[in-house]
């Protein structure tokens, strides 16, 4: 026969047991969504809460990133990695293959849901639409950043980083490709573009609309991108320690050949002229870019624009010159594009199809 204090006793385990299992069960009804942290202005800090600009990129950890934010255990059960602190100006070549072989490792396992990438915001668009050409997963990849550093008053990066965990665990994020959450809004990541240099409403994706908003605690979508990405492209890096050399030559009144010759003498393996208007190429600069396409140096028309369709045939006559046209792409994804056609073919008329693609 139990002693009533032994009754009791029992019953307060047996309570506690159903209460830490009905807390678990809850947890793990929750997406599983890993944060890779890169720096940027969202982990960085100024020297006062009115600072909001001259301030030091890149010096919050991840967790910290991670603890000042507790609304996120909300929504996700979140963990952190740091993969580099920098600020994105020194994002380069090799810091996106370590990036896209472990975002490609982590998508693999069956407990990892969505991935969100803390990351300055300067070469954030770079990042993700590399990303978006070379990650094998239809599951959520995002980007976040900040315009403002965490120690400034009315700091975007902390609502930012809840609505990219938000977007990363979302069942309707899934097969959208990468995305960027900045400003409440959703992009993606092929035509998301920064067009301001310090307002948090910097990101925009002008004509082409962004994929949606977030809103009480959701993530809302109006589009989807039509261009090929992720699991369908067909470029792999799993094997790549490094990727070839393309650069941009930039396109203005009174512009010489100097830049174009000095990138060829460097040992560049792809151009993207970033054109004037339409793509135009001057007559100084034209016997350059021939002279290169010449000695096997891959030929991109893009331009300095902004919007719109590069008009293949339009400006220059591409067939005759064989060189490429950029579609809408601006040069510095269009440059992006380049180094991943050249790790599989040396044939224009297959980037040309590439750039018609993705
Ligand atoms: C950076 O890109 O790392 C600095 C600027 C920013 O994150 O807004």
């Amino acid at each position: 026969m139990m002693s009533p204090a032994a009754r009791f006793i029992n019953l307060l385990f047996a309570t506690l047991l159903l209460l830490a299992l009905g807390a678990h069960a809850q947890t793990a009804k929750l997406p599983n969504v890993t944060i890779l942290a890169t720096g940027g202005t969202i982990a960085g800090t100024g020297s006062t809460s009115t600072t909001t600009v001259g301030y030091t990129a890149a010096t919050v950890g991840v967790q910290s990133l991670i603890k000042a934010v507790p609304e996120l255990a909300k929504v996700a059960n979140v963990t952190g990695e740091q993969v580099f602190q920098i600020a994105s100006e020194n994002m380069g070549n090799e810091h996106w293959l370590t990036l896209a072989k472990r975002v490609n490792v982590l998508l693999a396992q069956a407990n990892v849901d969505g991935i969100v990438i803390t990351h300055g915001t300067d070469t954030m668009e770079e990042t993700a639409y590399f990303l978006n050409l070379v990650v094998k997963s239809r599951k959520p990849v995002v980007l976040v950043g900040a315009m403002r550093p965490s120690t400034a008053l009315s700091a975007d990066g902390p609502i930012n980083l809840y609505n990219a965990v938000l977007l990363a665990g979302s069942p309707d994020a899934v097969g959208k490709g990468v995305m960027v959450a900045m400003n409440d809004q959703i992009h993606a990541a092929r035509d998301v573009t920064k067009t301001n240099t310090s307002t948090p409403d910097a990101f925009k994706t002008p004509e082409l609309g962004m994929l949606g908003y977030f809103q009480g605690n959701r993530a809302l979508f109006y589009h989807q991108p039509i261009r090929k990405h992720t699991a369908d492209t067909e470029f792999d890096v799993s094997a790549l320690t490094s990727l070839p050399q393309v650069d941009i030559a930039y396109g203005y009144a009174n512009v010489g050949p100097t830049v174009v010759d000095a990138l060829v003498a460097a040992g560049a393996k792809g151009l993207i002229h970033a054109g004037v208007g339409d793509g135009s190429l001057a007559a100084k600069v034209l016997p350059s870019l021939k002279a290169a396409r010449a000695k096997g140096v891959i030929i991109v028309r893009a331009s300095r624009v902004g919007q719109g369709i590069l008009a293949r045939n339009g400006e220059a006559n591409d067939d005759a010159l064989d060189f490429v046209a950029s579609d809408t792409l601006n040069p510095q994804k269009a440059r992006i594009l380049l180094m991943l056609a050249l790790t599989k073919t040396n044939n224009t008329r297959d980037i040309q199809r590439m750039f018609y693609t993705y």
